[in-house]
């Protein structure tokens, strides 16, 4: 674990954040900021980008770049290269995703695709583009966010569920080839957690029956551990019931997803 110098001199001097308007993403910014990093900030909202970013500024006294982008570009290499040419990137946070909620023939074929571009070439572009940057310079970081939801298949949430198994062994597999080379990697594999954007896709937490986390708590940990482990997953409670649902039998655990998904979004049978 780097205190707060050393992770700015080993993941310094700015942190590019995918998905940082609101919640996790802000989080994020908000915690990298408080470990001295100027943060570029990228999402579609622009007022409400513009306003963690002056907020940020204002609050620790670094640098912010607010920049408007939709990570399912097709042009997004090109987008992102152009508007951070001139900044020497030493950490990169994939915390974005799309989410696809409920039966998978009955959402339209463009929300799946959606999610594919968003959750699984969007970090593979930009850890291509920044990791081979920061391998050149022999240090750096990235932090790839993924879910409990990539243990298993679970109904209801199949194309983010299998969109969120991508980018954990994503993680994993540059943690394995980039430590070599200077830079850390971490799949972080987050449980629920209280954020406006998880909320507005109509979950009911109170049917999960277990502790909600808090955005800032997960980044804080996901920073800590980035140098560590391959992955991590944030709050004890999760590490225990993620760590049984591995244990059991695979069409368990994917008959379970697949019920809590039903009660958390109350579909009916
Ligand atoms: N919250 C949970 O319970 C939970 C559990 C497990 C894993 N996770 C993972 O944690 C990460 C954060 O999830 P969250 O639901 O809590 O969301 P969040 O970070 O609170 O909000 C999502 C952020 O991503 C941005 N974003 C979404 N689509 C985008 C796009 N196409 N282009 C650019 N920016 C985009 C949103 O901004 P704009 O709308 O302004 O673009 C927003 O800033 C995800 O990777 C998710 O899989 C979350």
């Amino acid at each position: 674990m780097a205190g707060n110098g050393d992770f700015a001199a080993k993941y310094g001097p700015w942190a590019f954040v995918a998905g940082a308007s609101e919640g996790m993403g802000e989080a994020y910014a908000r915690e990298a900021a408080s470990r001295g990093l100027h943060v570029v900030l990228a999402a579609r909202r622009e007022e409400r980008l513009d306003r963690v970013a002056r907020a940020i500024r204002s609050d620790f006294g670094v640098e912010t770049r607010p920049l408007v982008l939709d990570l399912a570009a097709e042009d997004l290499l090109e987008q992102v290269r152009g508007a951070t040419q001139d900044l020497e990137m030493g950490l990169l946070v994939y915390n974005a995703a799309s989410v696809s909620v409920g039966r998978f023939l009955d959402r339209e074929l463009a929300d799946h695709i959606r999610s594919i571009d968003v959750n699984c070439r969007g970090p593979v572009v930009l850890s291509h583009h920044f990791g081979g940057l920061m391998a050149k310079r022999g240090r750096g970081g990235i932090v790839v966010m993924t879910s409990g939801a990539a243990f298993s298949g679970c109904g209801f949430l199949a194309s983010y569920s299998a969109s969120k198994a991508f980018d954990l062994n994503l993680g994993e597999s540059l943690w394995a080839e980039l430590k070599p080379r200077g830079v850390d990697v971490l799949a972080l594999i987050g449980g629920a957690t209280n954020t406006p954007h998880t909320l507005s896709t109509g979950i009911d937490f109170a049917a999960l029956g277990a502790p909600v986390m808090e955005a800032e708590d997960v980044v804080r940990e996901a920073f800590d551990q980035l140098g560590e482990e391959p992955n991590w997953i944030p709050g004890e409670h999760n590490r225990q019931s993620m760590g049984q649902l591995q244990a059991a039998p695979r069409r368990l655990v994917i008959e379970g997803m697949t019920g809590t998904n039903q009660k958390l979004y109350a579909f009916e049978d």
